[in-house]
This record gives C-alpha cells, structure tokens and sequence, in this order.
C-alpha cells in the first residue's frame, strides 16, 4: 500500500521504516525541516538501535522517502498514518493542536478517498473531532476519508522489536472497510510471515493478537495500559518505602508477587521512578480527560504523586549518607529516562540532578548516548567521557538509569579513585552484598543497607 507517516519522531519513523520492511510504499513527512534535511542525508535523529540501519537499507530499496511537503505526501498516499506528538500542556491535557493542524491540510489540499489513522497517543474523543475537522474542511473539495484509530504499543529501546513482535495490534474503526484495510496492511505481522534484518520472525510464537473495536475503545486502550504500567510501578516502588520501614527486601517481595502469573514480573523495578515522554504525560492527559468526563481519577492522581516523591526520597539517602550535600562533588551514572536510549524527557536523573544543583552540588555525569542532549539544559555540568572521569575524587556515586554497561566497569577501580566509597544505586541495578564485599558504602531503594 502507499503510505503517508505524518510526524517523524520515535512513533513515526519506527512505524514508517518497518511499515517499509514489510513492503509498502512509504512517504515519512515532517514540517520540521531540519529533521528532514538530517533524514534526507541518511541520517536518524534519535538514538533506538537499529533504527538507523532500517531507515537506510528502505530509502536504498526505494520503500522509504522523506518529505516536508505533508500536503504532496498526503496526496499521494491511501492511507495516512498520524504521528504527530501530543505533548502535555500546562493543565496536564494532551496538546493536540499538530492534529488539528494536519487534519487541516489534510483535507483542504488532498483529493480522493483517504484513510486516516491516528497513531499517536489521544485521549478518547480525538476521533470524532478529526472526523468532524475532516468532514467540514473536506466539503468544498469533495475529499473523501474515512477516520480509524491504530495506537502504537512500542517501547524506546526496543520499539523495533515491538512493532515486529507485538502482543496485539488494536484496530478502531467504525466501517468494516477501513478495519479490513488495516488487518490486509499488518498481515505479514499477524501471520509473523515477514523478512527484516534485525528481527527474524518466530512462527512458534503465540501469533499476535487482532483486536478489532471501534474508535473510543480502541483509543482508551493506549491510555488505560500505559496508566496501569504506571500504576504497577508506583505500586512497588510503594512497597519499596514499606519495606525500607519494616527491614524487608523489596526484590524478593516483588519475586513474589510477580510469579503469580495473574500479576507478573514486569513492570515491578522499583527505583527513582518512571520518566520518559509516555508514562508520565500519558497518566496526567487520562486524569484529566476523566475530569472532563466528570470522573475524579484519585487512583491515577496517587500513582503521579508517587511517582514525583520518589525523587525526594532519593535525594534524601543522599543527603542522609553525605550529611551536607552543598560543595560536595558528585559522580552521576545515566542521564536518559531508562537504557538503550538518549531521549531525556522527564528524565527522573534529570530531576535529581536539579535538585542536587538547587542544594549547591558539583555534579560530574556520564550517559552512554544522552549527554549531547542533556547539554543545552544542564550547561553547569562536568561532562565526562567515561564513568571513570565522573568517579574520579567523587565523595559520592549515584546511579541514575541503569545502562547495562555500567556492570561491566572495573568497581575497584572506581572505589579507589573516589574520595569516599559511597555507592548510592538509583535502580537496584546492583547486588547488595557483592558492593559490600567490594567495599562500598552502598545504598538502594528498597533494601537493608549496606555500611
Ligand atoms: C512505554 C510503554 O511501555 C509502551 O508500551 C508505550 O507505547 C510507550 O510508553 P517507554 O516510555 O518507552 O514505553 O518506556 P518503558 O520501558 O515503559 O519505561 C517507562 C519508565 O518506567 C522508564 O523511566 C523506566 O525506567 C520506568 N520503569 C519501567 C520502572 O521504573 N520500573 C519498571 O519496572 C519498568
């Protein structure tokens, strides 16, 4: 099929180069013309793994090519996938101002019969209003179009992985066309019948999930599973503050609870709490859509507030460890909202790290892939090039998002070049015993110290 992705961010160049590897016809489009200019020169603006090789080897078989001009890249595609980002405004609600705005073009400048789905994250009620903006800006052209909803499930730093090996592939539509569109575009997933580079399928696998809905369902999806998400972490990191009291071990309570398979393991890492551009604006656009429905979701309200203590609660093991945190140099490992990626947005390290600096710390950091980022925001940091650099004369170490390669590092090393061997680990990245027997002051969410 031809296809437009509208919004070339991490929802949209993910779904645009695997919708490539399937076979389709993509057109990525973006109105920002330097991520563009970045695209056209083979280049990917973001760090997922892979992503980059899967960008190029598409744009050299002629599957995949970028444009500014959304309006030409609408008009040449059936299908319009909509992957513009719907930030937070200040009230928490989801900005959906780049819909609207494309809905505009969309049906001012194209002509025939269209298929527009939006992927990107909405609060339930988009669809009608793109239906609506559709329909009152299509009259005059007579532009034909049909609204379904197709949310993405993906996760950074393994969204490629995702998109080929989903749980299921939600489909909101309200004709039996545009859902029989749809399932013929992702049949190659559903069958696990495809060729890529870096995923092979796995046909023993349980085959994906179709589930077929209409629109409103289909879009409380998204938001109903990333807030339980959030729920399932702010709940152990609960837990985690409840074992601290009472001198339990938080890693084995989540053992625990997760082998009954009616709760699970994942999603029950307590540590600094949950970041990046999903959960977090996700939880807070649900909330407040409720309140727009008239229903007061105090349960989701807690699972933020939890969330946001968890930062004060670390900063004060730090404090409580250091006794005076202002002028003290501090080592901080991992800047992005969780490995394997360089996005930084509501970054729990990030808010650490502000707070450290409101209480007068020299902060030297490392992140594997996030610094070049961090940059602009945090001017005032001692940028290193290696864990090491960031240890050196440090009276204190915190670890902030747990990079694997982290496990790797020489810790001897590390706890001989520090002023003082204190290991403060943000994520329980690590075994408390083993830092002990390394010598190390060691302290992490949940668990008895270590002195
Ligand atoms: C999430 C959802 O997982 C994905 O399905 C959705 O499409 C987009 O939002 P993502 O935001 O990329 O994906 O990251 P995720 O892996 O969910 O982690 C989110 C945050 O929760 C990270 O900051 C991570 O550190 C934190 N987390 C995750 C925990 O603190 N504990 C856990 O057990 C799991």
């Amino acid at each position: 099929m031809k296809i437009a992705v509208v919004g070339c961010g991490h929802v949209g160049l993910v779904t645009g180069a695997c919708l490539a590897q399937l076979g389709h016809q993509v057109i990525g489009a973006d109105d920002d013309p330097q991520k563009i200019d970045v695209l056209l020169r083979g280049r990917v603006p973001i760090f997922e793994p892979h992503l980059d090789d899967l960008v190029s080897e598409n744009m050299r078989r002629g599957r995949l090519r970028f444009t500014g001009d959304v309006a030409a890249a609408s008009q040449d595609s059936d299908v319009i996938f909509i992957c513009v980002g719907t930030p937070p405004l200040e009230n928490g609600e989801a900005d959906l101002s780049g819909i609207d705005k494309l809905a505009r073009t969309v049906a001012t400048q194209c002509r025939g019969h269209k298929l527009v789905v939006e992927k990107s994250t909405v609060p339930v009620r988009t669809g009608q209003e793109l239906e609506r903006i559709l329909q009152v800006y299509g009259a005059r052209s007579g532009f034909a179009h049909e609204v379904a909803s197709n949310p993405e499930f993906l996760r950074e730093g393994r969204a490629i992985e995702d998109f080929f090996h989903p749980d299921r592939i939600v489909i909101g539509a309200s004709s039996e066309e545009a859902r029989k569109t749809l399932e013929g575009l992702y049949r190659p997933i559903l069958e696990q019948k495809f060729n890529c580079p870096v995923h092979s399928p796995c046909p023993q696998a349980p085959r994906p999930l179709l589930l077929a809905t209409n629109i409103p369902t289909a879009e409380l999806i998204k938001h109903a599973s990333n807030s339980f998400l959030a729920l399932k972490i702010s709940y152990i990191n609960a837990l985690a503050d409840l074992c601290e009291i009472f001198g339990a071990d938080v890693t084995m309570l989540a053992e625990g609870m997760g082998s009954d398979r009616r709760i699970g393991r994942d999603f029950l890492r307590p540590g600094i709490g949950f970041g990046g551009f999903c959960l977090p604006k996700d939880i807070q656009a649900f909330v407040r859509l409720a309140e727009r429905g008239g229903y007061d979701f105090a349960l989701l309200r807690e699972v933020e507030k939890i969330n946001q203590r968890r930062i004060d609660h670390f900063v004060e093991k730090v404090r409580s460890a250091l006794w005076v945190i202002a002028d003290k140099q501090i080592a901080i490992l991992g800047l992005a909202f969780k490995p394997d990626t360089d996005d930084i947005r509501f970054s729990p390290a990030l808010a650490v790290i502000s707070r450290l600096l409101e209480q007068k710390a020299r902060l030297k950091v490392f992140d594997p892939k996030a610094m070049e980022r961090t940059q602009p925001f945090f001017p005032q940091l001692t940028y290193c090039r290696d864990a090491y650099e960031a240890a050196e004369g440090s009276e204190a170490l915190l670890l902030a998002t747990e990079w694997e390669e982290f496990r790797s590092l020489d810790w001897s090393k590390i706890r001989d070049s520090m002023a003082r061997p204190l290991l403060l680990d943000g994520r329980n990245f690590f075994v408390p015993k083993e830092m002990a027997a390394l010598g190390f002051e060691y302290h992490s969410i949940g668990r008895p110290d270590t002195r």
